[in-house]
């Protein structure tokens, strides 16, 4: 196992647990929670509680709580695996449909509130590609502050948790080798102090989300680095369906791109149009489902549109409503809307496509387990294979609550096989590498934002995912192995992580879902309905193939 820093377990602070969670959006806290009855468990996560995706969720969570017929866990099936494009793994498909429904209840029966109807009623919405309303929200769009404050609030008042906040995960602490190698905990950083301090546990489960740093323009918050899915991969975790990245179709395209601001899905649920810089509105020259269309192809849609007209963007109107209406179901893209000058009521929202969700992860069963003994996974940052080549809208908070709470059972089996071994042994040589300066790291990462968001983003070819892996080795060369200080580890991880992307869609011969290459444009089932694995063996790169279930 490769460490990112030298440390020596017998000189740092060390604390056991019995479950170290890293992470604290939705997968992590609704894991956390579950497990807390079990053991006494700890939750690592790099900044305040709140921060990370979940808190930005705007459209909602998709279940099929609608009685039949309007709606169904079979029909929510078929959505999700018509989005996935052929690659989603049918048995984490039924289970995330078949227990999403229940997890919503008991969120709710923990404190979440969502919008009702008068009757008191859940009140429920359609996103793209869903053919029945079955996305519930809360203050219009602002569901996932809602779900992250209920579920904080519940972490913080258990007994049973220890939260540490500012606390970066670097990596994870293995035992053993190859097949016998098992996770012990963490290795962190207390960003506060400038402190390493490991944290013993008997299950470690990665819920670091998305990647979203990783790219120029992204919804994502910039906590958003892959750290989860770099370490896992340091530690010999296999890794697949990297080469899916979404980008949804509407980001705010005023503001800065770094987070962008998210134009929600549902205000096209809701009948917004969507009209080139031309006044064309052109997406049933793409598809049959028009403004419903999957978020890949309407995401390439206005990426088409964009360079046509050689505008930066297209715009979504919403003007045959009134502002009161706008402002009653989308209080949050109102006001932000206004506070750009842009009245939705009066004329049309400039929208442009952005890094959105990251479909690949740390490859998991059905509980959470990787292949690496006491590793598990949840969340954005695992792959279950529920989402194939594109995730359907509202699925993502979903999958955090049901296989959040699916990991437990998973968490909990490893706990009973006793504790992890003592870790005796120094890692590295005590050197570190020269310290890099602030403005080096800032333009690094630029650089790389920039190589992902040119050559790995909507629209792919073999040169230019080749010329990406060629600047992502140089920087690798160059700020692989980082200074004990929060940006040059994040940078360290970034890479990794994008040339795990980049390498797995140079692998992927074809075009499906989210991954399109204009060198292969064609969906190649026969040879391509399998899944792309990545791991690390002995430090060289391996890549795998694993049918689609
Ligand atoms: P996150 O909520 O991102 O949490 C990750 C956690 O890991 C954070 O606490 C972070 O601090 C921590 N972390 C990361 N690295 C480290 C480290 N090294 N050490 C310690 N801690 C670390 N999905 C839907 O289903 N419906 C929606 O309406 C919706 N809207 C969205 C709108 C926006 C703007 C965005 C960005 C996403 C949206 N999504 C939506 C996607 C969804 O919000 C995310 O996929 C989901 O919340 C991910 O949850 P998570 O728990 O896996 O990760
Ligand atoms: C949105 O509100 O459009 C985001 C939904 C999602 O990412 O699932």
């Amino acid at each position: 196992m490769t460490y990112l820093l030298p440390f020596d377990p017998a000189t740092l602070p060390t604390e056991s647990f019995d479950f170290l969670i890293i992470g604290s959006g939705v997968a992590g806290l609704s894991c956390a929670i579950e497990l807390a009855p079990h053991g006494r468990v700890a939750v690592l996560t790099k900044e305040d509680i709140s921060e990370g995706s979940t808190q930005w969720a705007q459209g909602g969570i998709a279940a099929a709580l609608a009685p039949e017929p309007l709606d169904s866990a079979k029909l929510h099936e078929q959505d999700t695996m018509q989005a996935g494009a052929g690659l989603c793994d049918r048995s984490a498909v039924q289970v995330l449909v078949t227990e999403g429904p229940q997890r919503v209840r008991e969120l709710i029966a923990r404190g979440a509130h969502f919008d009702t109807e008068p009757t008191g009623e859940l009140k429920l919405t359609r996103e793209a590609a869903h053919r029945a309303r079955r996305i519930v929200h809360a203050h219009g769009d602002s569901t996932g502050r809602e779900v992250q404050r209920s579920l904080s609030a519940n972490a913080l008042e258990s007994a049973g948790i220890t939260v540490f906040e500012d606390m970066l995960t670097v990596d994870l602490l293995i035992s053993g080798q190859d097949s016998n190698r098992r996770c012990c905990g963490a290795l962190a950083l207390d960003t506060e102090t400038g402190e390493l301090r490991l944290f013993r546990g008997a299950a470690t489960i990665i819920a670091t989300g998305g990647i979203g740093a990783l790219y120029k323009v992204t919804t994502n918050p910039p906590v958003l680095t892959g750290d989860g899915m770099a370490m896992a991969f340091r530690a010999g975790a296999v890794l697949m369906d990297m080469e899916f990245v979404q980008f949804h179709p509407t980001a705010f395209a005023k503001g800065p791109n770094n987070p962008k601001f998210l134009i929600s899905e549902a205000v096209r649920g809701e009948g917004a149009i969507l009209l080139n810089t031309s006044g064309e509105r052109f997406m049933s020259r793409y598809h049959p489902d028009a403004e419903l269309a999957p978020r890949d192809v309407v995401s390439r849609a206005i990426a088409q549109e964009i360079l046509t007209t050689g505008s930066d963007y297209v715009v979504l109107d919403l003007t045959a409503n009134t502002a009161q209406q706008i402002a009653a179901r989308f209080p949050k893209i109102y006001s932000t809307c206004v506070a750009y000058g842009i009245d939705p009521a009066h004329e049309p929202i400039p929208v442009s496509p952005a890094e959105h969700y990251m479909m690949g992860g740390i490859r998991t069963d059905l509980h959470g387990a990787t292949n690496v003994y006491g590793l598990l996974a949840c969340g954005e940052c695992a792959c279950t294979g529920v989402h194939g080549a594109n995730r359907l809208a509202s699925n993502s908070m979903l999958e955090g609550l049901v296989f959040g709470i699916r990991t437990v059972e998973g968490a909990i089996a490893v706990s009973k096989s006793g504790c992890p071994p003592e870790l005796n042994t120094r890692s590295g040589d005590g050197v570190r590498a020269q310290p890099f300066s602030e403005a080096e790291i800032t333009a690094a990462r630029t650089r790389l934002q920039e190589t992902m968001w040119h050559y790995v983003g909507l629209v792919r070819s073999g040169a230019g995912l080749r010329q990406a892996l060629n600047i992502l080795n140089e920087l690798q060369e160059r700020y692989g192995q980082p200074n004990p200080t929060r940006p040059s580890i994040e940078l360290s991880n970034m890479i990794t992580v994008a040339q795990l992307v980049a390498r797995a869609a140079l692998e992927r011969e074809e075009s499906r879902g989210a991954h399109y290459r204009t060198d292969f444009p064609q969906t190649l089932d026969g040879d391509w309905q399998h899944h792309v694995l990545l791991s690390n063996e002995r430090n060289q790169l391996k890549v795998d193939k694993a049918p689609c279930s």
